[in-house]
């Protein structure tokens, strides 16, 4: 939710922060700022507003030093305003910290920090973390961190500097940080696209584990300042695959890089030889998943369709009850689980603060715990016994696109393990979607190749103010992904709804010139209903994009515009359509001159409840 860049060495400390929030504007952007040593003193300046208000200030008001703290933030507590941006200082400007998160008892304790005099500039809960630092310094700043954060309760990665000394210190608790590791200099951030210009060499951080960064390196302590060893991660994904590479934009980029990363996802763990479904991390057996009676998939936003998709999947082809449910919902409605239930949570980021408190309530009532993630060493994976990596590679846009691909690879290779587990689903027929998956890429291809096409179609999304999305069955999920993204960087209002449904209200919504997207990945007699609802439709004015497998498409005249998807096996035009969706969306909100890779109110990880 918010970005952190932290740097010690000999370079210019502020050059090196602005170039790695540069990497992390995708955590936040309503306001950022910087903290440098200079001498004795410590220079902070933060503006509200996009990086570039801040980088234009520093362009022609240097600050010199090299040691020093950034962050761009993405507001919580306290409207995106100069005072409320980080970094946030002692009164005396002689402490100087930025956070990402929440600190949830920040009240009682600014109560107590301004009974003993301490004066507050700003509204968020970060500035009591600088005041309390202050209020315990006695000539070590480790010592004070320690202190100070002992006090705090939340989630936090934090960082902190002095005026008194060449160090950074810094800690996480659910929420993410790493340090670089570079010769002569290191880094902190919340994530690693920030440090890889300088070094591929980084430690993840665990929770509660305190870092020291100084001019002769990184050591690590527990609150007793016991030393903590760390193993040092090699970063082997290039600094390209952060960077928008000749593209618009990320998000365009992004989609672009799906067949890329499907293939990736599917590297080595689909044969039709031996077990068919090859998965590291991956601990759960036949003998496990027989026992187990139902499967429980949590997650938010597009992880959480993914999920619905895992559903219907698993459960047509390992005939097992899958329940979904957001993972902001999941854990307060007491949910049924116990240790027959296997958990499966799906987290792009894997620091989704509502998905990880959905995993860990699931392990605290004996479930089995699989994660789906893109980031190793996130939060998810660390605390799952079973992990399933995507291999999206990094994902800057917002809008999940590729993510959200390889999220659903993912559910395919689950069910056709489950389905070999649980013997519903033949040699014969897994070797047949085995193909056909092996295919993915291909048919993902011949849908990128119509890209000009879309490109038109988005027109009819210029000036409209709402847009419905419908489809049956799986297509139903794929509606609301549909849906979501349009909405998400177009600012369009859009609904998703069970094509069968709209007759039972929604239908009053439509009139002359709505725009009705539909998704139809089936033939069969479903299809035929589905044409049945889009008639309704256009009965009462409505376009109708038609968006529909090769084949399938509409015979009576009822779209205005259709999409054709190549012939695939069955449920395998599922990814094929929701790459059409996706750049349906993304050159709708290009047409209407939105911000698509950094859409208004959103964040790319949401890291607080
Ligand atoms: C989708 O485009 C959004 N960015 C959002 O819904 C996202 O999928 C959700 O916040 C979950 O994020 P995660 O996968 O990192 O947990």
């Amino acid at each position: 939710m918010c970005g952190i860049v932290g740097y010690i060495g000999r370079k210019s400390a502020q050059n090196i922060i602005l170039s790695g929030l540069n990497k992390l504007e995708y955590r936040g952007y309503d306001s950022a700022g910087i903290a440098v040593k200079c001498g004795e003193e410590i220079i902070e300046r933060k503006f509200k507003g996009r990086l570039s208000v801040l980088e234009g200030f520093l362009c022609d008001n240097p600050v010199h030093g090299n040691i020093g703290i950034g962050h761009t933030r993405w507001a919580t507590h306290g409207a995106p305003s100069d005072e409320n941006a980080h970094p946030h200082s002692s009164t005396d400007y002689s402490i100087s910290v930025v956070h990402n998160g929440i600190i949830e008892n920040y009240v009682q304790i600014k109560e107590e920090l301004t009974s003993l005099g301490y004066v507050f500039r700003s509204q968020t809960d970060t500035e009591v973390a600088a005041h309390l630092i202050h209020h315990y310094y006695e000539g070590d700043l480790l010592d004070a961190f320690i202190k100070a954060v002992g006090k705090l309760k939340g989630a936090y990665a934090l960082v902190a500097i002095s005026e008194k000394e060449e160090k950074i210190v810094c800690v996480r608790k659910d929420s993410p940080l790493i340090i670089g590791l570079g010769e002569n200099e290191s880094f902190v951030a919340s994530d690693i696209p920030a440090v890889l210009e300088y070094t591929r060499d980084v430690y993840l951080m665990d929770d509660n584990v305190f870092a020291e960064l100084t001019h002769d390196g990184v050591s690590l302590c527990d609150e007793n300042k016991h030393p903590v060893q760390n193993e040092v991660y090699h970063v082997t994904w290039d600094a390209q695959d952060a960077t928008k590479g000749g593209y618009e934009h990320f998000m365009l980029k992004e989609i672009f890089e799906q067949p890329t990363s499907v293939r990736n996802t599917l590297r080595g763990r689909l044969d039709k030889i031996g077990d068919k479904v090859t998965l590291d991390d991956f601990r759960l057996t036949k003998e496990d998943f027989n026992k187990i009676s139902k499967v429980y998939i949590v997650a938010c936003g597009t992880a959480y369709y993914a999920g619905c998709i895992g559903k219907y999947l698993i459960e047509k082809y390992a005939r097992k009850t899958v329940e979904t449910d957001v993972a902001s919902e999941f854990r307060y409605k007491d949910p049924i689980i116990d240790e027959n239930t296997l958990f499966i949570a799906i987290s792009q980021s894997g620091e989704t603060a509502d998905t990880l408190a959905g995993l860990r309530y699931a392990k605290k009532m004996g479930a089995k715990v699989l994660s789906i993630t893109n980031v190793v060493g996130s939060s998810v994976a660390r605390e799952s016994e079973n992990v399933l990596y995507t291999w999206a590679g990094p994902e800057i846009a917002v809008a999940s696109t590729k993510a959200f691909s390889t999220q659903i690879i993912a559910m395919y290779l689950l069910a056709i393990k489950f389905g070999l587990y649980s013997g519903n689903l033949s040699e014969e027929k897994a070797d047949e979607l085995i193909d056909s998956i092996y295919m993915l890429d291909k048919n993902i291809e011949t849908v990128l190749g119509k890209i000009g096409e879309i490109e038109g179609i988005a027109h009819m999304f210029e000036s409209i103010k709402d847009a419905f999305f419908i489809g049956r069955g799986v297509d139903h999920y794929l509606s609301m992904e549909g849906s979501l993204k349009m909405k998400e960087i177009s600012y369009i209002h859009a609904e998703a709804y069970q094509a069968g449904e709209l007759k039972h209200g929604p239908i009053a919504l439509l009139e002359e010139g709505s725009v009705v997207v539909c998704t139809l990945t089936y033939g069969g007699e479903l299809c035929d209903k589905v044409m049945s609802n889009l008639k309704e439709v256009k009965a009462r004015g409505a376009k109708v994009v038609l968006i529909a497998e090769e084949g399938n498409e509409d015979n009576d005249g009822v779209s205005d515009v259709i999409i054709s998807l190549p012939k695939a096996h069955e449920d395998m035009n599922i990814l094929p359509a929701a790459v059409v969706l996706q750049l349906l969306a993304y050159y709708s909100a290009v047409n209407r001159g939105c911000d698509v890779d950094k859409p208004r109110n959103l964040a790319k990880s949401v890291t607080v409840e």
